[in-house]
C-alpha cells in the first residue's frame, strides 16, 4: 500500500480539488471498475487565458463523478516548484501523475523516480526532453511547430515589402515558445522580414506590456509587425502601441497563437491581423489516457489534438460559439 495522506501535509500549495475515497483504491494501484483513481496534476501556473481554460478542463475531466480524486498544483511558473509538487505527488503514493511541463529541460531525475515508485506519468499541453522516453507513458499536446508555420505563412502572404517584426516570445525554455519559433522561421522563410528584436513576456499580459513598451521605445514607428507567441501577450501589447500613439491591427500589424475570447475579440475588433488557435480543451482525452495507462492497456505515445486558425472575419463568426 502506498503513503496517501500522511504525506498530504508536506503538500504546501497543492489543494485538493476533489477529496474521493482516499482510504481505498484512490493510492493502491487502482484501475479496476468502480476504483477512484487518486491522480496529481502539476500544472505550469495561471498565465494565461489559454492556462484558464486548461485548468478548467482538466478539472471538469477529472471529476469526483467521472472516478477522479484530482490533486491539483499551480506552480505559478517556477520549474523548481513544479518539480517539487511531482515529488509530493510520489510521496502521496498517488495512481498516476499528470504534467504539464514549464520547460522543456530537467526532467529526468523526478520522472525517475515517478518510474521507481511504480507511478505513471502522463504529460499534457507541453512536452519534455528526457534521454529515455519511457520515463513517461503518454503525451496528449499540440503541434506548436506547426502553429508557428502557420503563423509565418500568413506574414509571408501578407508582407511582400521589406518589413520590420518584433516577437514575444513565452516562456523561455518552453516546448511552444522553443517550436513556435522554428516553425514561425520556416513559415515565412523567404519573406522580406527583418527580426528587429525577440525576448520574452513569458506568455503574461503584462509581460507583454512591458516588453513591447521597450521595443517602442528602442524602434518607434519602424515597426510594422508583431508576431506574440499568445494572445495574452499579444493583447498586453495592445496597450503599449496604443499609448504610444500607434494604431495596433494597422501601424503595427499584429499575429498570436491561442485564440482564447479575448485575442479573437482584438481580432474581430481589427486590433490583431490573425490568430493561430492552440486548443486547451485537453482534458477528456487525458483522462481517457489516464484511466487506460493505469489499467494497464496500451495507449498512443503521442496524441496530437488538432488546431485551425481565424482571419477577423472568421472571429466574429466563431466568436458567439466560443468555448473559452
Ligand atoms: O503551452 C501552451 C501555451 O501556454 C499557450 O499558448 C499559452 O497561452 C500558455 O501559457
Amino acid at each position: 500500500m502506498k503513503k496517501i495522506l500522511a504525506s498530504i501535509a508536506l503538500l504546501g500549495a497543492v489543494t485538493l480539488v476533489a477529496a474521493g475515497c482516499a482510504g481505498n483504491a484512490g493510492g493502491g494501484g487502482g484501475g479496476g471498475e468502480g476504483d477512484v483513481l487518486t491522480v496529481g496534476f502539476a500544472q505550469t501556473g495561471s498565465e494565461s487565458g489559454w492556462r484558464a481554460a486548461n485548468t478548467e478542463s482538466m478539472k471538469e475531466a477529472f471529476s469526483e463523478e467521472n472516478g477522479f480524486n484530482l490533486i491539483f498544483n499551480a506552480a505559478d511558473n517556477k520549474q523548481e516548484a513544479q518539480i517539487a509538487a511531482v515529488r509530493s505527488f510520489i510521496n502521496q503514493g498517488v495512481d498516476a501523475i499528470v504534467i504539464a511541463p514549464i520547460t522543456v529541460d530537467g526532467w529526468d531525475d523526478v520522472l525517475k523516480e515517478a518510474k521507481d515508485a511504480g507511478i505513471p506519468v502522463v504529460l499534457e499541453d507541453r512536452t519534455v526532453n528526457v534521454d529515455d522516453d519511457s520515463l513517461y507513458a503518454s503525451w496528449v499536446g499540440l503541434d506548436f511547430e506547426k502553429e508557428g508555420e502557420t503563423a509565418g505563412a500568413w506574414a509571408k502572404e501578407t508582407f511582400t515589402e521589406p518589413t520590420n517584426m518584433v516577437v514575444l516570445e513565452g516562456t523561455t525554455g518552453s516546448a511552444p515558445a522553443l517550436d513556435r519559433a522554428t516553425g514561425f522561421a520556416t513559415g515565412s522563410e523567404g519573406a522580406p522580414i527583418t527580426t528587429l528584436d525577440s525576448q520574452t513576456g513569458d506568455f503574461t499580459r503584462d509581460g507583454g506590456k512591458k516588453v513591447m513598451e521597450g521595443f517602442l521605445q528602442k524602434y518607434g514607428d519602424s515597426i510594422n509587425l508583431l508576431f506574440a507567441h499568445n494572445d495574452d501577450m499579444g493583447l498586453g501589447a495592445l496597450d503599449a502601441i496604443t499609448a504610444a500613439g500607434l494604431t495596433p491591427g494597422t501601424d503595427i500589424q499584429i499575429v498570436t497563437i491561442d485564440a482564447v475570447r479575448d485575442g479573437m475579440q482584438a481580432l474581430a475588433d481589427g486590433q490583431f491581423n490573425f490568430i493561430v488557435e492552440c486548443n486547451p480543451l485537453l482534458g477528456e482525452k487525458v483522462a481517457e489516457v489516464v484511466k487506460k495507462v493505469v489499467a494497464g492497456e496500451t495507449v498512443e505515445k503521442t496524441t496530437i489534438v488538432e488546431d485551425q486558425s481565424f482571419t477577423p472575419e472568421q472571429a466574429k463568426e466563431a466568436l458567439p460559439d466560443r468555448k473559452y
